[in-house]
């Protein structure tokens, strides 16, 4: 590799480069890039010693924070908007196919099963909103059998794993589509909240004035045999803050109207009591290989 047009190469930049002429390609390709980018950009912003000390301790605490519960390093990628930048150049979707978006750092994995119309909310958490749709292919036919693991935060701006107060099942929950490829589930409005900011990349924000406040979303992960997994979200299209994402995650496409409807609807799903919202999100799952539901049993 020769370096980056246009960019003075120190001599210790092809030093590293060399280092790496051994490696497996792929990794020799990224490893070298890295070094080449790293290098100009340490160049580029002349980054002192004290600059360099700082953000080593910024890494440090990125480690120390982070735990089962809290993942500071994808905040980090999200908030710099690397989560994004990698999900456009892996998803090249076919026409019609729902795009993606972040999957963020509150997902747990091996949600509780529950039946087509459950309640996922264990306690109040806010308006209750039926949430319903269909999994379909690009031809639009209906996707049987289709997992989807859901999770939100309540209005308390918290997901069930950043709440000492709620249960680990609350506002979450994997459901499988009908014969039909339908699903619906009753979880609660979603509203705006903020990103964690109490480490290190909220001192980013505070630091650089920007704010750390997501648009009301609920999250879905869908997964299908035979269909490459769709990680993405329904954003409430009324929302505040849909043009200023903290982590720059909204796409127009992913927007939906929760529409408020009396206690005395006649179309009330079972379960809810109360004015509550609905709102209808088809997903259409591009084909593919990857994806597939775990075969151990757990979603079957
Ligand atoms: C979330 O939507 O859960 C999320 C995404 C990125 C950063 C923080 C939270
Ligand atoms: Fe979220």
């Amino acid at each position: 590799m020769s370096g980056i047009v246009g960019t003075p190469r120190h001599p210790i930049t092809a030093q590293v480069v060399a280092s790496f002429a051994d490696a497996p390609p792929r990794l020799r390709e990224v490893m070298s890039a890295l070094a080449e980018h790293l290098h100009r950009f340490v160049v580029d912003v002349r980054l002192t010693p004290e600059e360099w000390r700082v953000a080593i301790a910024l890494l440090t605490a990125t480690g120390h924070i982070t735990s089962e519960e809290r993942q500071e390093f994808i905040l980090w990628s999200d908030a710099l908007g690397v989560s994004m930048l990698v999900d456009a150049l892996e998803h090249d979707l076919p026409p019609g196919a729902t795009e993606s978006t972040v999957l963020g750092p509150f997902y747990v994995p091996d949600s509780p099963m529950r039946e087509y119309g459950a309640n996922i909310a264990s306690q109040p958490a806010g308006d209750p909103a039926w949430v319903s749709g269909r999994v379909l292919t690009t031809a639009g036919d209906p996707i049987a059998g289709a997992e989807l693991d859901v999770w939100q935060n309540g209005d308390n701006e918290l997901y069930a794993v950043q709440d000492a107060d709620a249960p680990e099942e609350h506002l979450r929950a994997r459901f499988r589509t009908r014969d039909d490829g339908t699903y619906g589930f009753i979880g609660v409005r979603p509203v705006p909240y903020r990103i964690p900011s109490d480490g290190p990349v909220g001192r980013m924000l505070q630091a650089t004035g920007r704010h750390p406040w997501r648009p009301a979303h609920i999250h879905l992960i869908v997964r299908a045999r035979g269909y490459r997994t769709l990680t993405t979200h329904i954003f409430d299209s009324t929302s505040e803050h849909l043009d200023a994402d903290a982590v720059f995650a909204v796409k127009p496409s992913l927007l939906r109207a929760f529409v408020r409807r009396s206690a005395d609807d006649p179309a009330a799903p079972p379960g809810i009591a109360g004015d509550w919202y609905s709102v209808e999100n088809d997903l259409v799952l591009a084909a593919g290989t990857a994806g597939e539901p775990a075969d151990d049993g757990r979603t079957a």
